[in-house]
């Protein structure tokens, strides 16, 4: 059976679980339904282009309707979710196509002309609206427009996702590795990191925007910028090091895949080998009821064990950490929860409040401070780098000589390394979708 027609198979009990949480979420939150809203097209300032759409997540929830601006999800209790499914007379674009039954047959489809036809759905009671389409203001309070503690409360039941949304996230990662595959080679053949990319993308036959993030694909010192974005069309003279964090979306679903490479062995390669060994312990050790910044805590330890076994530090980690020493090779998060979105919602609330969970003290850009629960998927990808701003500062500010800097300029040219992957928890061995994915290849 192909993954597509499998995914297909989980997908009806995926809606019918959908429609239980956002009945509780309503009645406890006092609303009678709920109108969400895809997002209307947005055009760049004084121009008539349009940006590349992003559905709302809350719609792609429910359904694949990852290109369908405008179109409406109307969920009351008790009731099959109706979706105005906009259909427009468009001679200037490609309209939306017929829906398939694959998911279709879960709704109550009415295909619509018209942006204004769920208007007339004669909602009775307290309704909420959920989106960024301006129409919704026009027809919602403000307690009605995107209902924080309903969103917290539906934001957290995101985290915890279905076999069909584990399903699509496998699928995701399969492409992912396939994709990161042909990168590698492209990158051992000595190609620019511009043409590397359309390696990537033609690899999977994905287009930019379709890609969950912009790809990262840097080599050499790029590999220091934690986001660069640039994708130069020339390659280096000298190639040393490649560094590559890349995505592939399947009905919504994104994998966010890193892997690095040395170009030949050595010192860096070695540097490598043992990030890689310390980020499958971590991943190994996600399972439900860990606090996931202890986490955290435990790869700067491990981080800062390494940058003393290469001599690149002369504190003990346990130091390098508490003194902020291992932020400056490592300086975010060790990752961050994954579905709809690659960052993805929830990871740093505890309830429908939005009480914040707060982040260990010195780690600002922790993205995920909650205890793993069954379901939650999540990014295991600890780095270490040698950034031009954050070493001079230590050496204005810090202890200088905690750092052997004859080690740092001599491994600075190689920029960084950091090692991926997207972990399921469970309640017991966690499952690897992209070590999984690379294995099945
Ligand atoms: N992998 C891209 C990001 O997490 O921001």
């Amino acid at each position: 059976m192909t993954a597509r027609r499998t995914i297909s198979k989980g997908y009806k009990a995926h809606v019918a679980d959908l429609q239980q949480r956002w009945e509780k979420a309503l009645e406890v939150e006092g609303f009678d339904a709920a109108v969400i809203h895809a997002g209307s097209k947005l055009e760049s300032f004084l121009d008539d282009y349009e940006y590349p759409f992003r559905c709302n997540p809350h719609l792609l929830w429910w359904a694949p309707l990852i290109h369908h601006h405008d179109s409406v999800l109307l969920v009351r209790p008790g009731k099959q979710p109706k979706l105005y499914y906009y259909q427009p007379d468009d001679y200037w674009h490609l309209p939306p196509a017929d829906p398939e039954s694959w998911w279709a047959n879960e709704f109550d489809v009415e295909p619509v002309r018209d942006t204004n036809a769920w208007r007339h759905a004669g909602l009775n009671g307290k309704t909420a609206y959920i989106g960024d389409a301006p129409d919704l203001a026009e027809v919602a309070n403000s307690s009605e427009l995107n209902p924080t503690r309903l969103l917290n409360r539906i934001h957290l039941e995101r985290t915890r996702k279905t076999p069909y949304e584990i399903a699509c996230m496998a699928e995701a990662a399969r492409l992912g590795a396939v994709a990161h595959t042909a990168a590698e080679q492209a990158f051992r053949e000595g190609l620019s990191e511009y043409d590397i990319h359309q390696r990537y993308c033609m690899s999977i036959q994905m287009i930019d925007a379709e890609l969950p993030y912009g790809n990262i694909v840097a080599l050499n010192d790029h590999s220091a910028v934690l986001h660069y974005q640039a994708h130069e069309q020339q390659a280096p003279q000298d190639i040393r090091s490649f560094l590559i964090d890349a995505g592939a979306t399947v009905h919504g679903y994104a994998c966010d895949i890193t892997r690095t490479y040395a170009a030949d062995s050595g010192e860096f390669a070695d540097m490598i080998s043992a990030m890689d060994s310390m980020q499958k312990k971590l991943c190994d050790a996600v399972v439900e009821g860990l606090d996931y910044r202890d986490l955290h805590l435990t790869a700067h330890v491990d981080i800062a064990g390494i940058l003393r076994d290469f001599d690149i530090i002369n504190t003990s980690a346990e130091d390098a950490v508490s003194s902020g020493l291992s932020a400056v090779f490592y300086p975010h998060g060790l990752g961050h929860y994954l579905g709809l979105q690659t960052h993805d919602v929830a990871g740093l609330i505890a309830d429908a409040d939005g009480t914040p969970i707060p982040r260990p003290e010195g780690h600002p850009f922790l993205r995920l401070t909650r205890t793993l629960e069954a379901g939650n998927v999540l990014t295991i990808e600890p780095g270490l780098y040698f950034i031009e701003p954050l070493l001079r500062k230590w050496r204005k500010n810090g202890d200088v000589g905690a750092i052997n800097w004859d080690k740092v300029e001599s491994l600075a040219p190689y920029g960084g390394i950091r090692i991926e992957d997207n972990v399921v928890v469970t309640d017991g061995v966690p499952l690897n979708l992209t070590r999984d994915a690379f294995a099945a290849l």
